[in-house]
C-alpha cells in the first residue's frame, strides 16, 4: 500500500425525490453526504454499513455511473467528475463494476463469449482472432471452461456467473473495481471461492478494490481497510485489524457486535444494542446522525455534526471516540 490511486474529497449524491401531487419534489435523500478518503494503490478498501447508508451510491458515483450533486474526485491526478465524453471513454477502461447480483447483471439472451467480448467490441479494435483469444484466456482466468463460451447465462450457477461478471470486469485490464456486494447473493461455500479468485486476481493484476459489503465477517479476512457508513456519512475509517480490534466509533462497535464470530476469543466481547429504527436519509437528524440511536448520547451530539477526527491513519466522526 503506497500512493493514493484515489483521492475522494467532499462527495455528495443527493437525490430529488418527487412523488408528490403532480410530480411536486417532496424531498432529498442525503444517500452521499461529504465523503473524503483516499484509495491507495493495491488495496482494499472495504466499505461496510446497513442497507441504505450509500454504499452503492459511492461506488457508482466514484466511477461515473452517477453524477455527483458536489464534490471531487481525482483518479491518478485526473479529476473524474469534469472529464469530457473522449476522456471519460478512456476511464472506463480503467475502472470497473461487478455487480451484487448475478442473475441480474448478465443479458440472458447473449452467449458467455459475447457477454465477456462485449467491453472489447465497444472499447478496443481487436481482429476477431486476437479477440476471441482474449475471451478464452480471461475465460480461464476466473476459472471457466472455454467451452462454455457458447451456453447461456441461465445455463451456469450463481457463483459460475459471478465468475463471467469478474471475467467481463478485466477485459479491459481495469487498475479500479468497484465490487458492490459480489458475493452477498452467492452460498457461503461459494462465497469463499469468489472472495480467494478475487485476491489472486488482485495480486496477479495489481488491482485496487474498493469493496462494498453489509457483512462484516466477509471484508475481516479479506480487506487492508475499511470504511464504516452511516446515512450517507463515513462514520470511521481505517486498517481493517485495528478498527475490529478497537473500534473507535460507537457505530462501528455496533456492527462489529451484531456480525458472528467465527474466533471464540472475541466472543466474550461488551455487546453494544441499539435502541431504534435507521432513521431516514429524506430527514437525517441533526447535530450527530448516530445520536437517535447511540447509547453514548450526550447533549453536544443533538445539535453539533462531529468534525472528523484523525489518530494514527485512522480517521472518525464522533465528539467521544472510544478511545
Ligand atoms: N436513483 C435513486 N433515486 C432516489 N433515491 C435513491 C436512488 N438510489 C438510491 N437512493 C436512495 O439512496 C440511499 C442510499 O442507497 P444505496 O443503494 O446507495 O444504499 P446501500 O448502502 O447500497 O444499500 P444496500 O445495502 O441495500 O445495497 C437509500 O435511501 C436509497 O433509497
Ligand atoms: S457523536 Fe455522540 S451520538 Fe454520535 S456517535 Fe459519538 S457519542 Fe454517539
Ligand atoms: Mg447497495
Amino acid at each position: 500500500m503506497d500512493k493514493p490511486l484515489m483521492q475522494v474529497r467532499n462527495v455528495k449524491k443527493y437525490f430529488p425525490v418527487d412523488k408528490g401531487l403532480f410530480g411536486k419534489k417532496t424531498g432529498t435523500v442525503h444517500a452521499v453526504d461529504d465523503i473524503s478518503f483516499d484509495v491507495y494503490e493495491k488495496e482494499t478498501l472495504a466499505i461496510v454499513g446497513e442497507s441504505g447508508c450509500g454504499k452503492s451510491t459511492l461506488g457508482r458515483t466514484l466511477i461515473r455511473l452517477l453524477d455527483a450533486t458536489e464534490g471531487t474526485a481525482h483518479f491518478e491526478g485526473r479529476d473524474i467528475f469534469s472529464l469530457s465524453q473522449n476522456e471519460l471513454r478512456q476511464l472506463r477502461k480503467e475502472m470497473q463494476i461487478i455487480f451484487q447480483d448475478p442473475f441480474a447483471s448478465l443479458n440472458p439472451r447473449m452467449k458467455v463469449s459475447d457477454i465477456i467480448a462485449e467491453p472489447l467490441i465497444t472499447h478496443e479494435s481487436l481482429g476477431k482472432k486476437e479477440r476471441e483469444d482474449r475471451v478464452a484466456e480471461l475465460m480461464e482466468l476466473v476459472g471457466l471452461r472455454k467451452a462454455y463460451g457458447s451456453r447461456y447465462p441461465h445455463m451456469f450457477s450463481g457463483g459460475q456467473r459471478q465468475r463471467i461478471g469478474i471475467a467481463r470486469a478485466l477485459a479491459l485490464h481495469p487498475k479500479f473495481i468497484v465490487c458492490d456486494e459480489p458475493v452477498s447473493a452467492l452460498d457461503v461455500s461459494i462465497q469463499s471461492q469468489i472472495i480467494n479468485l478475487l485476491q489472486k486476481l488482485q495480486e496477479q493484476n495489481n488491482l485496487t478494490y474498493l469493496f462494498i459489503s453489509h457483512d462484516l465477517s466477509v471484508v475481516r479476512y479479506f480487506s487492508d481497510r475499511i470504511g464504516v457508513m452511516f446515512l450517507g456519512k463515513m462514520m470511521e475509517l481505517g486498517p481493517t485489524e485495528e478498527v475490529y480490534r478497537q473500534p473507535l466509533h460507537p457505530y462501528t462497535k455496533f456492527l462489529i457486535a451484531a456480525a458472528p464470530v467465527p474466533d471464540p476469543r472475541s466472543r466474550n466481547q461488551e455487546k453494544l444494542i441499539l435502541e431504534g429504527d435507521i432513521p431516514s436519509p429524506l430527514r437525517p437528524p441533526s447535530g450527530c446522525r448516530f445520536h437517535t440511536r447511540c447509547p453514548y448520547v450526550q447533549d453536544i451530539c443533538k445539535s453539533k455534526e462531529p468534525e472528523i477526527q484523525q489518530f494514527d491513519g485512522r480517521s472518525v466522526a464522533c465528539h467521544f471516540p472510544l478511545v
